[in-house]
């Protein structure tokens, strides 16, 4: 792991304009306020907080899809804004909560990972294209590929759509893979595996990866450093290991103490 600065952002704040029936407490609701945070490449960062927090607005912004009211992201030093969008596309990847989102049910998997192949213009059109979805495929734990490759989305499980969702983010070959809370839509024994292949990438390609969870198990289990929002604002950061043996916040501590077991660091 190095010290270099993925991102950086500096006193981030977003707002969301209500419509006028939802806006009896104002106009704006502020989603981030003056949030600064510092992630490093190459290194695996958990997000975490409660239902509404902050935590996707956050990934969003990390993207460039959401226009900040203030403050700044920089990606690697630079302002987002100017950073090239085309290469900054194919090397920050996100993943989603929810693979039904991220798929086409008209698509076989074998469009949806090459969609993204196209659009970079990545391989050779026809079959080097091909070897590198299958290729992706197997990375995400889908073996044979070549079983999956003609198959639909609701001919595939829960866990496999998730698997060809982070297939298709890896085919790409990505620096950065932002997961907005991967595993949440996934029962117990099937986020286990995804989270494998999730962690197997990781070490295999040294991917920074930003893990947005409120379960904060998982922080524990993934990440280097936590950082916790709380109501758009951020409380607290450090490695791992200091943020859950030893919270500052009120919130953290609360947060910790409903999840049994979850200050107790287990050796990983
Ligand atoms: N497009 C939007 N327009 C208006 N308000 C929004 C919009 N998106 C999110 N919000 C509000 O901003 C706040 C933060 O939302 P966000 O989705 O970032 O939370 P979150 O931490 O990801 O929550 P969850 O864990 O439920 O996914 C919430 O109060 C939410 O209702
Ligand atoms: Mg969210």
């Amino acid at each position: 792991m190095t010290d270099d600065a993925l991102f950086e952002i500096d006193e981030l704040t977003v707002r969301y304009r209500m419509r006028r029936r939802q806006a009896r407490a104002g106009r704006y609701l502020k989603a981030l306020d003056r949030v600064s945070l510092r992630w490093n490449q190459g290194e695996t960062l958990a997000l975490v907080g409660e239902s509404g927090s902050g935590k996707s607005t956050l990934g969003r912004a990390l993207l460039g899809l959401i226009q900040p009211a203030s403050g700044s992201v920089r990606y690697r030093g630079q302002e987002l804004r100017s950073v090239d969008r085309t290469s900054f596309r194919r090397e920050v990847q996100i993943i989603f909560q929810d693979p039904y989102q991220s798929l086409n049910p008209r698509s076989p998997v074998s469009r949806q990972v090459s969609a993204g192949l196209d659009i970079h213009r990545v391989g050779r059109p026809g079959p080097q294209r091909v070897a590198i979805g299958l290729a992706a495929l197997d990375a995400a734990g889908l073996r044979p590929p070549e079983t999956y490759w003609h198959r639909y989305p609701h001919q595939l499980s829960g866990g496999e759509r998730q698997r060809v969702v982070i297939a298709g983010a890896m085919a790409l070959a990505p620096s950065v893979l932002i997961c907005d809370e991967p595993v949440s839509a996934l029962d117990i024994s099937v986020r286990a595996q995804v989270l494998q292949v999730l962690a197997g990438l990781r070490r295999d390609r040294g991917l920074s990866l930003l893990f947005i969870t409120h379960d904060v198990s998982l922080a524990r289990q993934m990440a280097d450093r936590v950082a916790v929002l709380y109501q758009g604002h951020l409380v607290e950061q450090g490695p791992t290991e200091q943020i859950l043996q030893d919270p500052q916040h009120d919130y953290t501590k609360e947060l910790l103490a409903a999840v049994p077991g979850a200050r107790l660091r287990s050796t990983p």
